[in-house]
């Protein structure tokens, strides 16, 4: 989601501006981090007014034309990207609380919200949407009325300190005219400096046409604004200090958050991608708990096969999520491209779960696919980035994943938010069918939750697999060879190089190299070989390392992904990048990372618009 804040001073010595104007600016550049709803409030003389609606922010606009709100110096601002609750002018931001005198935003995922709820629920607090933000807005208009002593700073801090999870809040109060609270964990918030005023933004592109002074917040700190001044503490009221810089960047280049591209921005968005589809889908004990699936888990429990129905990136996950879930689960799984599925008179009854994974949510012959499904009686779930889009809708049951708006065509962080969202299914399966102990469960969230950390480390490292693609940028053709859940990313790797670099490639399951492929081998022919952990089965390590020798003694240029410590592959390999030690069915997580690098930093070599390639269209909604 955007967010943006504002106080500012009347009678300022430089140009004047009105609190809705700035806001909605804001909003105009941070548009790009979600456009399901967008909404505003402003303090005004006699309280807080707000506008939401559902849709993009023009819709926004339109409702402001008809129902002006008064001028205000005192705003905040929201645009959506929905988590909890679909996109409807209900769940828009801002939501109120405490009689309509407080209005709040967010941005994150609040994970014991419904703890928090239940609490409210029973002190008389009542809720108009399905939203977590709207639970976090009361508890906080509950602590301004007691422990808080009216005082929206301090109130801010106890409510941070209540709240799990990743969030940005703000918050304005009619009893504090010209202040703007914000707290800030895990999820993005800068303040901008200006001249007797100040501001707040999800990133500098929320304020950039106003001041390039920023201060970037630290994890787990308020900070209040008014139009003097700026006073950062942590979450029990100790002073902090924020890093303050100067952007010097132009405003298409801060949407990007300073990266060329968006494909760019979203590959380094991926430890978030990943680590926010994770969030608040466990409790404490290590019990999934995926109560927005909206399916009941008793028929669950009964599905004797399983489907996965996507197309393109989202295919590739499928054919991930196969290994994980019969491994796990003890459950058959189909994996097919939604436009052959239709067509070849496919065996579905009720036991049936057609699992259907679509970043869009709109992707015609996915839809189409499902539709089908569900006619023949199965019972259908979406995974799915796109809150409120048309596949989920029509299915029975829904895990969002939570990897933000996607920009550029090429699919990346979303792919690994789908993986993520299929190992938690799987591992929810396992859990009500019983196929998996508690501990064992537990024991792959835990690793699981390290993937997060591990990518930042092999971003960290891009600079190596930088220089190897700049050095290839007249290649005309790239191999790529997987075995096992190495396989789907030996596709999904030659997929990315295809798309925005137009060169030739393929992926190959590397056992069927012999059967034909290898006749492709010649003196200098690039081949990327995704190795699987030497710590996994030994057969399978050693299987691969064998096909490295083969295309290697055949003249092939060897790159090779492997695991951390697996120096057996050292000897057989032009090129090594190492990935983070993970047990071999979480290592797509990591080990698609470097080629997707690999295919950006080629395709901006030869020139290339990466986000934009060309014939392709990032939602195909045509069958
Ligand atoms: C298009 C895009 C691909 C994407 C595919 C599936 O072809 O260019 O990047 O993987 O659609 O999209 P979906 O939204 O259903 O995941």
């Amino acid at each position: 989601c955007g967010i943006v804040g504002y106080v500012g001073r009347q009678n300022k010595t430089s140009g004047a501006h009105g609190a809705l104007d700035v806001v909605l600016e804001g909003l105009r550049r941070l548009e790009y981090r979600g456009y399901d709803s967008a909404g505003v409030a402003v303090l005004t003389d006699t309280g807080v007014e707000s506008r939401k609606k559902a849709g993009k922010l023009t819709n926004l606009i339109d409702v402001l034309q008809a129902d002006p709100l008064p001028e205000s110096l005192t705003g905040i601002g929201h645009t959506r990207w929905a988590t909890h609750g679909g996109p409807t002018d209900r769940n828009a931001h801002p939501h109120l609380a405490d009689g309509g005198n407080l209005a709040v935003i967010h941005n994150g995922i609040i994970e014991n919200f419904a703890e928090i709820k239940k609490e409210l629920l029973a002190k008389g607090h009542t809720f108009l949407s399905e939203t977590d933000t709207e639970v976090a807005a009361a508890l906080l208009g509950d602590i301004f009325r007691t422990t808080g002593r009216g005082d929206l700073t301090l109130s801010m801090q106890e409510a941070a300190r209540r709240l799990e999870g990743a969030f940005t809040l703000l918050a304005i109060h009619r009893d504090q005219p010209g202040v703007v609270v914000a707290a800030r964990r895990n999820s993005p918030l800068v303040v901008g400096l200006g001249d007797g005023e100040n501001f707040l933004g999800s990133d500098v592109s929320g304020f950039i046409d106003f001041t390039r002074r920023a201060v970037e917040l630290g994890q787990d700190q308020i900070v209040t604004i008014t139009p003097e001044s700026h006073e950062i503490t942590d979450f029990f009221g100790n002073p902090a200090e924020g890093k303050e810089f100067h952007v010097d960047w132009d405003a298409a280049a801060a949407e990007k958050g300073g990266y060329p591209s968006f494909m760019e921005k979203e590959i380094h968005d991926q430890p978030a991608a990943v680590a926010d589809t994770l969030l608040g889908r466990a409790d404490a004990q290590g019990r999934l708990t995926l109560d927005e699936l909206r399916i009941d888990a008793a028929e669950l429990k009964d599905v004797t096969k399983i489907i996965v129905l996507a197309c393109g990136t989202s295919a590739y996950a499928g054919s991930v999520a196969k290994y994980a879930i019969e491994h796990w689960c003890r459950i058959p799984v189909e994996v097919e491209l939604s436009h052959e599925f239709r067509y070849r008179d496919p065996i579905v009854d009720a036991n049936t779960l057609i699992v259907s994974i679509s970043q869009s949510g709109e992707t015609m012959d996915t839809l189409m696919a499902v539709r089908y499904a569900k006619e023949q009686g199965a019972k259908t779930l979406s995974i799915c980035n796109t809150n409120g889009s048309t596949i989920p809708r029509e299915s029975d049951a829904v895990l969002y994943t939570h990897a933000g708006p996607e920009i550029a065509v090429a699919s990346t962080k979303a792919f690994l938010a789908q993986i993520t969202a299929t190992y938690l299914l799987g591992l929810y399966l396992a859990q009500l069918r019983g196929n998996l102990f508690t501990g064992q469960i537990k024991d792959i969230l835990a690793d699981l939750h390290e993937i997060p950390a591990q990518i930042q480390e092999v971003l960290d490292r891009e600079g190596e697999i930088k220089d190897l693609a700049r050095s290839m940028s007249d290649a005309e053709s790239v191999l790529f060879l997987g075995r096992h859940v190495g396989y789907p990313v030996a596709m999904e790797g030659a997929l990315k190089l295809k798309e925005i670099a137009y060169i030739h490639a393929e992926g190959f399951a590397a056992g069927e190299l012999k059967h034909g492929p290898i006749a492709l081998i010649d003196d200098g022919q690039p081949v990327f070989v995704v190795v699987p952990s030497p710590r996994g089965r030994h057969s399978l390590h050693s299987k691969v390392v064998s096909n490295i020798q083969e295309v290697r003694a055949r003249g092939a240029k060897t790159l090779v992904i492997a695991e951390a410590g697996d120096d057996a592959v050292r000897d057989y390999a032009e090129f090594v990048f190492y990935v983070p030690q993970t047990p071999t069915l979480l290592m797509p997580l990591l080990a698609t990372v470097p080629l997707q690098i690999f295919a950006c930093e080629l395709a901006t070599a030869k020139g290339f618009d990466v986000d934009q390639p060309r014939n392709l269209a990032k939602s195909v909604t045509v069958e």
